[in-house]
């Protein structure tokens, strides 16, 4: 397996592995710091990053390697170069890429052409690093994995579709609570369904059936980045009902924790109340990117994983 561009790309072998390693490296952040010397990582983000773009650029730091970040405006495929030349080109520097911009399909043309492994950081579609992270945090508080519950309130994003993605692989159940106009991909809840290790899937549009024994209840945002602005009345008066709130948490199993990608919109998918409580592994959980990050660029410079197919 060359590339990252979606967890259904991993098998559920090469999911528990990126889990370990990435809890290997929280424990010992500088394990393999030779990996990447005199080395460098090309990083292209299309859209705006806090959380990716700096843990990767710092993953790629400790295992020993240069990041190179840049945006469209820098490269030559703003005035027309093809993505297949710049990926031939590209391969020939770097150790790998990594890349977040809209179209899916940009990012498996990428791969497609490049000689080195190309990681997904975020499409419009998918945000598997992001769900490793979720996994990560989940598995620290609850232990196994196996028969946990996840529950997604909100709109469907890359971010839930990475989810369920990512439950599927490693055995856990997960509920999705969205109103109709903001369901899921029907096509990944197909591959989720495909995957599944023995979890179940229930898509919904009632909050309270969704988050009804849930180990942990998970948000995003309303808008999404490439989400038409104008959007956003509608999206507010479609998803308000799905606002994480106390009430909506006192639903969840006891002990249930809250997760979010990051950035929140306090009073928008959730209130402060449940963003800033105890309950709240958010911060965590974006800590969690860093190991993440660590555990993915080693397993494919190394060519540990074995893929889905
Ligand atoms: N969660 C996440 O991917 O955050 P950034 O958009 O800040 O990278
Ligand atoms: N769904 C959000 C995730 C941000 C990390 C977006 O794509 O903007």
């Amino acid at each position: 397996m060359k590339d990252l561009l979606r967890v259904a790309d991993l098998s559920p072998h090469d999911l528990a592995h990126l889990l370990d390693r990435a809890e290997h490296f929280a424990r010992q952040p500088l394990d393999a710091r030779e990996l990447l010397s005199g080395r460098t990582v090309l990083l292209y983000f299309a859209k705006p990053s806090t959380r990716t773009r700096i843990s990767a650029e710092t993953a790629v730091v400790r295992l020993g390697g240069t990041p190179l970040t840049v945006g469209p405006a820098e490269l030559q495929l703003g005035r027309g170069e093809t993505i297949g030349d710049t990926a031939h080109v590209v391969s020939s520097y770097a150790s790998a890429v990594v890349i977040r911009t809209f179209a899916d399909d940009d990012v498996k043309a990428f791969a497609q052409a490049a000689h080195v492994p190309v990681i997904n950081a975020l499409t419009d579609g998918h945000h598997p690093l992001q769900a490793l992270a979720d996994l990560m945090t989940l598995r620290e508080h609850v232990g196994d994995l196996r028969g946990r519950k996840i529950a997604y309130v909100g709109a469907a994003t890359n971010v839930t579709h990475s989810l369920m993605e990512a439950t599927a692989l490693a055995g856990l159940s997960m509920a999705v609570a969205t109103p109709d106009a903001y369901r899921p991909d029907p096509a990944v809840e197909a591959v989720a369904r495909k995957l599944s290790t023995g979890g179940q899937l229930l898509l919904t549009d009632d909050p309270r059936e969704a988050v009804a024994g849930a180990d942990a209840v998970y948000t995003d945002v309303w808008l999404s980045m490439g989400d038409a602005a104008e959007e956003k009345e509608s999206r507010v008066a479609a998803l308000t009902p799905y606002q994480v709130t106390a009430e909506l948490m006192a639903a969840a199993r006891p002990g249930a924790i809250f997760l979010h990608c990051l950035p929140a919109h306090r009073g928008e998918e959730v209130t402060a109340e449940v963003i800033d409580s105890p309950a709240s592994q958010v911060f965590h959980q974006a800590a969690n990117r860093l190991p993440t990050a660590q555990a993915v660029l080693e397993a494919l410079l190394t060519r540990t994983l074995a893929g889905a197919l």
